[in-house]
Parts: structure tokens; sequence; C-alpha cells
């Protein structure tokens, strides 16, 4: 999948898989805007990788639960490099607990991360993509948003979101040759995952046919293809990269 002369955002790129999707991107010809919130030392460090490898990137700090911080974000993309042509909606944040013990503010901050920021961003990048009559979005929702997961309402909730903003999205879009799209993860070891007990990691890679886990660069491989012009006529779709451990039917 060749993206030369494409310009991407990725939403949190700073960290895990939105890292790995932005090294992808560029390394396929993409030029790409690093969003981050609070990690920017990290982001810069994405920026360094790609442009030792001779790519293009830009670090841009915007917290995408903000409309306005959105707006910005996809400013930065046509101001930097004049248009935007692919959206990976990645960011996104876990705030685990029974719901009879959730604070309603943990419920809040995940549907403003986790959903809210989906909205803000296609919003705004929408109005260009429109204008341009091409776009390819691809929204990072979780195998939980399919299959639900205890101790995880309000992610679960989101992600379940996502899947609807984005078969919804595809349906508006499909006649500006735009594609949205969903990558929904299985378990991949990041910051994230990493503060789950080993009784839960040892639980889910039984559930998984492949019997592993997943790489960062694997949900980077299934984006990237959406995002490709290989994928044209591909839109409103869900693609797992799970190892099977959510098998839809
Ligand atoms: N890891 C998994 O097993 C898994 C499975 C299914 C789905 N997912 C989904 O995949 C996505 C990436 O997860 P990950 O595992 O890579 O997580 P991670 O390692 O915790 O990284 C999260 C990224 O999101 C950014 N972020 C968080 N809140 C933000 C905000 N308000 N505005 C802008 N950026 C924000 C962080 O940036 P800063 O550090 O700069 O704040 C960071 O770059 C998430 O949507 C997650 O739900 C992950």
């Amino acid at each position: 999948m060749n993206l030369t002369n494409k310009v991407a955002i990725i939403t949190g790129a700073s960290r895990g898989i939105g890292r790995a999707i932005a090294i992808d991107l560029a390394a396929r010809g993409a030029s790409v805007i690093v969003n981050y919130n609070s990690s920017e030392a990290a982001a810069n460090e994405v920026v360094s990788v790609i442009t030792a490898a001779g790519g293009k990137a830009t670090a841009f700090k915007a917290d995408v639960s903000k409309i306005d911080q959105s707006q910005a974000l996809i400013k930065a993309a046509t101001d930097t490099y004049g248009k935007l042509d692919i959206l990976v909606n990645n960011a996104g944040t876990t705030r685990d607990n029974l719901l009879m013990m959730m604070p309603e503010a943990d419920w809040d901050h995940i549907m403003n991360t986790d959903l809210k920021s989906v909205f803000n961003c296609c919003k705004a990048a929408t109005k260009v993509m429109m204008r341009a009559r091409y776009g390819r979005i691809i929204n990072i929702t979780s195998v939980v948003g399919l299959s639900g997961q205890g101790g995880q309402t309000n992610y679960a909730a989101a992600k379940a979101g996502v899947i609807g903003l984005t078969k919804s999205l595809a349906k508006e879009l499909g006649g500006r040759n735009i594609t949205v799209n969903c990558v929904a993860p299985g378990y991949i070891p990041t910051d994230l995952t990493n503060v789950l007990s080993d009784e839960l990691k040892q639980g889910m890679m039984k559930l998984t046919p492949l019997g592993r886990f997943g790489k960062p660069e694997e949900v980077a491989y299934a984006s990237a293809f959406l995002a490709s012009d290989e994928a044209a006529f591909i839109t409103g779709v869900v693609l797992s990269v799970d190892g099977g451990l959510v098998m839809q039917g």
C-alpha cells in the first residue's frame, strides 16, 4: 500500500498503537501529523523516528475531547501540508470499574475522550474532505465494543458508539468518495493494557485462537490498508485485528 502524496492525521500518536500507525503511514509515503495531548517528548520522538527514515511528520498538541482543539488539529494539517486525505481517530483511554462503583466523572471522561473525540475530529475533517471529494477515515474501536466486557461499561459503550458513528457517517459521506471504517484491536500490549492483571491477560490469551497477543504494528497494517486506494470500495466495516478473539457472524 503506497501512500505517497497523502496527508494523514493520527490522533493519540505519541504512544502505543497510534505511534505505530504514524510510523507505518509515514513509511508508506504519507506526510503525518502526530497528535498528542500530554506526552510532548514522546510525540517529538515519533517525529524524529519518521524524519530519520526520510519521512515527513509534525507533532501537534490537541486534546481531541475538546471541539476547538480538534478543529485546530485539522487546520494544522491543511496549514502544514495543504490538504487532509486520511484521519485516524486513535486517541483513547480507560477508567475501568464496575458500573455500581463507577464515578459519574469516569463515565463522562471516557465518553468525551473515546467517543466525542471521534465526533469532534470527523466533524472538522469532513468539511475539508467533502470539498476535496476524497477522504479516508479510520476509527479505532475495540473488540469490547462488539462483545462487551464486565468492568468496562463506559469504555465498551464508547467503543460501540464509535461503531455506530462510523456506519452512519459512511452512509452520509459515501457519495463524496469518503470512506469511513473501524479497526477493532484485540489485546495489544501498550501502556493502556500493561496495567491489567496477569490473570486477566492469560485468560484473554487462552480465548485467542491464534494463541498470542497482537502487536501495535499489526493494527497499523490494517489501518494502512483501509487508508489506501486499494480499499476504495470498502466503507462502514469493522475490521477486527484480534487473533480471532471476537468473531463477527
Ligand atoms: N491496547 C489494546 O489492547 C487496545 C485494544 C483495543 C482498542 N484499543 C484502542 O486503541 C487506541 C490506542 O490505544 P493504546 O493501547 O495505544 O493506548 P496508549 O498506549 O495508552 O496511548 C493512548 C494515546 O492516546 C492519546 N490520548 C489520550 N487522550 C487523549 C486526548 N484527550 N487527546 C489527544 N490524545 C489523547 C495519548 O496521548 P498523550 O500521552 O499525549 O496524552 C496516547 O498517545 C485507543 O483508542 C484504545 O481504546 C487498544
